[in-house]
């Protein structure tokens, strides 16, 4: 599905991939915080770090001078990460001062998000946060004192609601709370949590039912909204078809305006064997550019659990 991303992401997004000077993609050498958040096998993963200006006798005054992050997402994933990464540097936040940035902030900076990738502005909040909570175990800073909403404990560590996406049952009542989440689509676009198979909807102890306990008992006209996803599921004949229109009309101009090329070799599940040919330079860190250039334009394309493995 092409989405339609401001202008502000998509110049983060390309100046993030083509590693320009003020970008932020990488990672610091033992940093001050560390987050991380999501998981590689769900398809969305940011790991967070900063560097902090140390205060000499108050560590709630430590000032946030570096930021970065690796992350395995869509161009939106990189937009947002950019995003949270020159909020912090640019305005020289405290770690608590940065407990302030919600996912809200992040999508007013890209100016907007489309609704389905709203998960990746939270994906840079959580991570944050983590990151945050990292610093304050290492500077010795009460954070729970500071702010008591804080105290959510391991959220890993409970029953699992979604399985596709490894979602908890803490962590979702949690966020449909903070966030206001109040329909399944709103779940799915924050959280991710019901955007695979679509069992954990409806299943007793699921999504609707947390809403409902959560809100209480939603019209009956909802359900339908759910479960419609269903068919949004295309066939592997299918599948191979959106790859190759996709390739077709956006991956490979793209690349011909950089000099290259590529040609499709096989697909396996969501797996896309490729050759890319003709990269300036030949260069590893240019092959592994316009790797994550043509796997970034296939997630946003048709589908974001795609992997494209160069051959
Ligand atoms: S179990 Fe939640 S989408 Fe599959």
């Amino acid at each position: 599905m092409p989405w339609n991303y401001s202008d502000k992401v998509l110049k983060l997004f390309m100046d993030a991939v083509k590693g320009e000077t003020g970008t932020h993609m990488g990672e610091l050498e033992n940093p001050d915080g560390f987050g991380e958040h999501g998981s590689i096998v769900c398809g969305d993963t940011l790991r967070f770090t900063f560097r902090v200006e140390r205060h000499l006798t108050d560590p709630t005054r430590d000032i946030i001078t570096q930021a970065r992050y690796l992350t395995f997402g869509c161009t939106s994933a990189i937009a947002a990460s950019e995003a949270l990464c020159t909020l912090l540097e640019e305005q020289g936040k405290t770690p608590i001062e940065a407990l302030q940035v919600t996912n809200q902030d992040l999508v007013d900076f890209l100016d907007g998000l489309p609704e389905q990738k709203i998960h990746c502005s939270v994906m840079g909040a959580e991570a944050l946060q983590k990151a945050v909570a990292d610093w304050a175990s290492k500077r010795g800073v009460d954070l729970v004192e500071l702010f008591p909403e804080l105290a959510h404990g391991d959220e890993e560590e409970g029953r699992i609601v979604c399985n596709c996406f490894s979602v908890t049952e803490p962590y979702l009542r949690r966020k449909i709370k903070e966030l206001g989440l109040q329909s399944i689509a709103e779940i799915t676009n924050a959280l991710k949590a019901g955007g695979g198979c679509t069992v954990c909807h409806h299943t007793p102890g699921g999504l609707q039912d947390l809403l409902d306990e959560i809100w209480g008992v939603k019209p009956a006209g909802q359900v339908e909204v759910a479960a419609s996803h269903i068919d949004e599921q295309p066939s592997p004949y299918r599948l191979g078809q959106q790859i190759e229109a996709a390739i077709e009309s956006v991956v490979r101009p793209l690349l011909q305006d950089e000099g290259g090329d590529i040609e499709l070799v096989d697909i396996k599940g969501d797996k896309i064997y490729c050759r890319l040919t003709g990269a300036p330079g030949q260069s590893a860190s240019t092959d592994q550019t316009f790797k994550l250039l043509v796997e970034q334009q296939l997630k946003e394309q048709v589908d974001d659990r795609l992997q494209v493995i160069a051959v």
